[in-house]
């Protein structure tokens, strides 16, 4: 095992819908997508997650528009090799070709966006290998990966596993009912956590208490399902927003420790919902 000498930050920035969604929005604001990073590296918010299939590659290259201007120690690009092309060649090209829309020669954290069946998980390992050999990115993660491909993925790749990017909100708890958080911690891999904010309004039963705790602490509901969220071990988030007012009070929350009877009581409710990315756990 080789060591990386990389850390994954608490917070990085999502940049999902920037450009568009699946596809490149022709009316896109790019500008307004350009400030928003600009606004999280201001706010000590340095690790940009993005992703090869966001907008089709056009979200990585508003990353690349929007870090042009700083020094390449100001800022960690966290980018995710698409499920779609993850055959050995397919992976080596796909770095190249999100270094090139970024405009920057090394990757700081290489991801597999998810598994794939229709391919040899070892493959993006014995890649990543290889293009970590060759200077092109600094560390490795992996993303909706469940307890089986992260056996496969620990036992192929000569660098640690450094995270897991996965779902994690109070609106369901795939990765506890999988068996996937316990595999991670196992093997010392942290949680990322992604939407953990978009949907918390669609846990009904959670809305009292996330109220009542925000009143105490004066602070908002998001704050108290981050500070819940925080609680678990291993855990650190990726989260899009635009506004320096909504960094200080994500920042905040972390620093926030509950009650372990209010960690208990918002657990009750912490729902054992399905979610959308559970088939990929499973895989
Ligand atoms: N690996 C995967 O398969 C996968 C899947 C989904 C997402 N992701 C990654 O995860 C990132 C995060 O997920 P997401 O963008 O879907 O959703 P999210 O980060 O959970 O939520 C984003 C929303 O939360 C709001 N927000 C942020 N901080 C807030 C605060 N302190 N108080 C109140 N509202 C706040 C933002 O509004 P403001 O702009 O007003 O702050 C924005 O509308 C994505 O951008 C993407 O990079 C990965």
């Amino acid at each position: 095992m080789i060591a990386s000498g990389m850390k994954l930050p608490k917070i990085s920035l999502g940049t999902w819908l920037m450009g568009g969604t699946k596809e490149p929005d022709p009316l896109n604001n790019d500008q307004n997508d350009i400030s928003v990073i600009h606004t999280a590296i201001e706010n000590g918010i340095t690790t940009i997650d993005t992703a090869q299939n966001y907008a089709a590659g056009r979200c990585e290259e508003i990353v690349g528009e929007a870090i042009k201007n700083y020094p390449r120690t100001a800022y960690q690009i966290l980018t995710k090799q698409n499920r779609e092309y993850l055959s050995y060649d397919n992976v080596i090209e796909g770095c190249h070709e999100s270094m090139k829309r970024m405009g920057i020669d090394f990757i700081d954290y290489f991801v597999c966006h998810a598994p794939n069946p229709d391919f040899d998980t070892q493959d993006f390992f014995r890649a990543s290998n290889k293009l970590f050999d060759d200077g092109f990115i600094k560390s490795v993660g992996i993303s909706n990966f469940g307890p089986k491909n992260i056996e496969i993925a620990v036992k192929t790749s000569r660098l640690p596993i450094l995270f897991n990017q996965v779902h994690f909100s109070i609106d369901d708890d795939d990765i506890i009912t999988t068996g996937t958080y316990a595999s991670c911690v196992k093997h010392g891999i942290k949680i990322q956590a992604y939407r953990s904010l978009v949907s918390i309004d669609d846990n009904k039963n959670a809305q009292p208490i996330l109220k009542k705790l925000a009143s105490k602490y004066s602070i908002s509901k998001y704050q108290v399902v981050l500070a819940y969220l925080n609680s678990y071990k291993d855990i650190v988030f990726t989260i899009r927003s635009s506004s320096k007012k909504h960094w200080d009070e994500i920042k905040e929350a972390m620093r926030l420790e509950l009650e372990k009877k209010e960690l208990d009581e918002i657990k009750k409710t912490h729902t054992g919902k399905e979610g959308n990315f559970r088939q990929f756990l499973l895989m």
